[in-house]
């Protein structure tokens, strides 16, 4: 697909699509709680379409009625055996947090997924399974799918520190904590997202937090529940960026998820003189974020704040090249086992595109600020470096930029491009 070059102004508003994790987790909790859930504003993309489909497997009624989903949860024990293996495309979290469920559940599972999926390490989550006594494996060491698994009604408890800060592992343990007889308790590496444990209060659920520490006892039964789902900060990341590096730009992103394990970029925008301004909603975690144009300088992003911004250190990398100065990306070794190895591939893609940016162990140094240039990408199934590509093609000016494998977009945001088209005014 050849992108649109040079845009002389971008203005509006965008009214941000449902944040991902959440939708994911509401798809689940409600389908095991007991009773009906609503879910509005749910993100209707493929990733989200792969958990909803397998659930719809498993037996659970899933509806959508005017945008609202309704779900008629049955309880851990209302789960039944899929037919077939169930494939969860390109979702990371799917798989996941699904093997924390289906671990209680007692019949057999198997979960796929497409080649980018099928490369991301479950030994992650199947280790500590196992020590609950869960007969689960993978291929290989490090157990890539397909992943089989054997559910298991009297699993014992589990004591684990978490060896890499992940929101997913945490969350596939708690799944299974909340349906196993006992005490649980799962010490974090550094503070991950906390969407799952929001959600177990949300739908009835107990479990107490101290600092890096969760204490869970099971077995709980959940209460089905309302969710708004709030728009998803990472998706708002690219149009943050986009804001703030294209001439001319006023944009103003509505109903953005403000959940403080999330807005790291925010901080990282701050710290390199972006023009941010962040207006809180008074009744939810929401907030209206407006960027302008801004003279950006270079900034250090390590430590804690890594998995507050996970997701967005692609977009960041961009964000970096039209900074002046340098910035390092550091602690960050998680991304190559991301949707793709996402240090090698955003440094291949911007260096191509003739960034001064170098890929190193545990992240990325950038020397800003450079011109970009006309090139061929291929965003290798990767739905955030495609979109990451889209957002740097608006500032070339000598040629359009051609990406390959653009569908992948739609994992995680479908009306991208028409939101694009919104704040050009095509
Ligand atoms: C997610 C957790 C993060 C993140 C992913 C979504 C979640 O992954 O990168 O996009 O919804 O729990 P890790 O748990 O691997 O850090």
């Amino acid at each position: 697909m050849q992108l649109k070059n040079h845009v002389k102004a971008i203005k509006g508003e965008i009214l941000v699509p449902g944040d991902k994790s959440v939708s994911h987790r509401a798809i689940m909790f409600a389908s095991i709680a007991e009773g009906t859930s609503t879910i509005k504003g749910l993100l209707k993309s493929e990733d989200v379409l792969a958990t909803i489909k397998a659930f719809l497997e498993m037996g659970i009624k899933i509806e959508e009625k005017d945008n609202v989903f309704i779900i008629e949860g049955k309880g851990f024990s209302g789960l039944s055996q899929a037919h077939k293996p169930l494939d969860l495309g390109n979702s990371g979290t799917s798989m996941r947090l699904l093997s924390g469920i289906l671990a209680t559940c007692p019949f057999k599972t198997v979960l796929t997924g497409d080649d980018s999926l099928s490369n991301r390490p479950m030994d992650r989550i199947v280790k500590p399974l196992r020590q609950m006594g869960l007969d689960i494996a993978g291929q290989g060491e490090k157990h890539y799918p397909p992943l089989v698994i054997n559910g298991n009604t009297v699993l014992r408890p589990i004591h684990y520190q978490l060896p890499v800060a992940s929101a997913q592992v945490k969350s596939a343990l708690l799944f299974a904590a909340l349906n196993t007889e006992g005490n649980s308790e799962i010490i974090e590496k550094q503070l991950t997202r906390s969407h799952t444990e929001e959600m177990i209060k949300q739908f009835g659920g107990k479990l107490t937090q101290k600092e890096l520490q969760i204490t869970i006892s099971g077995i709980q039964k959940l209460k089905g529940s309302h969710v708004n789902v709030p728009g998803d900060i990472s998706s708002a990341a690219f149009w943050m960026v986009a804001g703030l590096i294209v001439d001319n730009a006023h944009l103003r992103l509505k109903h953005v998820g403000i959940n403080p394990t999330r807005t790291g970029i925010i901080d990282v925008i701050q710290k390199m003189n972006g023009k941010i301004s962040i207006s809180k909603s008074n009744n939810d975690n929401t907030a209206d974020i407006v960027v302008e144009s801004s003279d950006l300088v270079g900034t250090m992003i390590e430590g804690d704040i890594i998995p507050r911004l996970i997701d967005e250190l692609p977009i960041i990398a961009l964000l970096a090249t039209q900074a002046k100065g340098q910035t390092i990306i550091r602690d960050a070794q998680e991304l190559k086992v991301k949707e793709s190895n996402r240090i090698a591939l955003v440094t291949e893609i911007l260096s191509s595109m003739g960034a001064n940016i170098k890929a190193t162990e545990d992240g990325m140094i950038i020397n800003g600020k450079t011109n970009l240039h006309a090139t061929t990408v291929d965003c290798k199934g990767d739905h955030r470096i495609g979109m990451m590509t889209v957002i740097a093609s608006l500032i070339v000016d000598d040629g359009n930029i051609e990406l390959v494998g653009h569908e992948t977009i739609a994992t995680s945001y479908p009306q991208f491009f028409e939101d694009l088209r919104s704040i050009i005014g095509e």
